[in-house]
């Protein structure tokens, strides 16, 4: 089977005879970025996509979150590796080429590396400096793992370059990112994981479940406002990226759960009316109007079983915490 090369973007870059490989398959086009941004900022209501909320500083800013104690997702997910990794590796098999979706720190995929022996370690994050950064720290550690680093942005399409190899795959994609896309792009996604696990692969992937409004809020307004200042920090990429004028101090975090959704959705608030100016454009904003940053789908077990089944895996299994605050599913086709 042939995975094919992302549109001739490929830059490849050998860091060092020992070091991990790395791959960079999206280039940084200003242009579109730029076409990307002005076009949220116009609508009506304005938005700019999530994956914006990711460079070095954003990355670090998530770590922190994963620290708080409100945010859950991190810790009740890391309790369930912990106690049912061995059962999904029976499922799984050893020795398959780990490909980690949005690895950030890799600390995830590098718990499981003892129970799942990999072939190789795929890591690919659109956040790159910061990837090379964990993923060189991780080749120290684990200096006869074979690993690959692949700058990506998988919002639109996945595209995986052939460095990754022919053994059979396993694709991780923890931290219920999987939230990010609206159940209609999950879909689509999920059915491009399933094609480039090719035929054998697996997927195993962890959601957040449906619970109670005020615990959902919290985990995403927490008080010490280390989320705030992960929403706030798209303001400094507006500004670096699109030359617009936005002032941190004009804006406000929220979160809420939107129940008929079932998501958290996050936002930037204008604190009074103000305009936001950038070359060829600009965009008014009334006190307490906003921009819309995240959203984040909470799901139901059964709900994202259907969707696994529907993007075309026919064995899942599932693990969760006693209290059903989190889900981990291993997905076969
Ligand atoms: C919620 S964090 C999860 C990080 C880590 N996997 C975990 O579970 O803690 C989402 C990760 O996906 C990456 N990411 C977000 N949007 C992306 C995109 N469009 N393409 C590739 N990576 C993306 C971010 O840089 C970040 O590392």
């Amino acid at each position: 089977m042939e995975f094919p090369l992302g549109q001739g973007m490929l830059v490849a870059h050998t860091a060092a005879m020992t070091g991990p490989r790395f791959i960079q398959l999206h280039r940084e086009d200003s242009a579109a970025l730029r076409e990307e941004l002005a076009q949220g900022l116009s609508a009506d209501p304005a938005s700019v996509s999530p994956k914006f909320l990711y460079d070095a500083l954003g990355s670090r800013l998530f770590d922190a979150i994963t620290e708080l104690p409100e945010y859950y997702p991190t810790r009740v997910e890391r309790a369930i590796f912990d106690r049912h990794a061995a059962t999904m590796v029976a499922i799984a098999g050893r020795g398959r080429t780990l490909i980690d979706l949005g690895a950030g720190n890799c600390e995830k995929a590098a718990r499981l590396f003892d129970v799942l022996a990999p072939l190789r370690y795929v890591a690919v994050d659109i956040s790159v400096d910061y990837l090379r950064e964990s993923l060189a720290s991780l080749q120290r550690q684990y200096p006869s793992v074979e690993m690959v680093g692949v700058g990506a942005d998988f919002s639109t399409s996945l595209t995986l370059p052939p460095e990754v190899g022919r053994g059979e795959r396993l694709v991780f994609y923890p931290g219920s990112s999987i939230g990010n896309f609206t159940p209609h792009e999950a879909l689509r996604f999920l059915s491009q994981v399933r094609a480039a696990g090719g035929g054998g692969g697996a997927l195993l992937i962890g959601v957040d479940l449906v619970k109670p409004k005020p615990m959902l809020e919290l985990a995403y307004d927490d008080p010490l406002k280390v989320t705030a200042a992960f929403n706030l920090n798209l303001l400094r990429r507006l500004n670096a990226l699109l030359d617009c004028d936005a002032r941190i101090e004009d804006f406000a975090h929220v979160a809420l759960f939107n129940e008929a959704e079932s998501r958290i959705e996050m936002h930037l608030q204008a604190r009074r009316a103000l305009t936001l100016h950038w070359a060829g454009g600009e965009r008014a904003l009334a006190a307490g109007e906003r921009i819309h940053t995240e959203n984040s789908y909470k799901y139901t077990i059964e709900g994202f079983d259907r969707l696994l089944r529907e993007a075309g895996f026919s064995r899942t299994t599932h693990w969760t915490d006693e209290r059903q605050w989190f889900a981990v599913f291993l997905a076969t086709a």
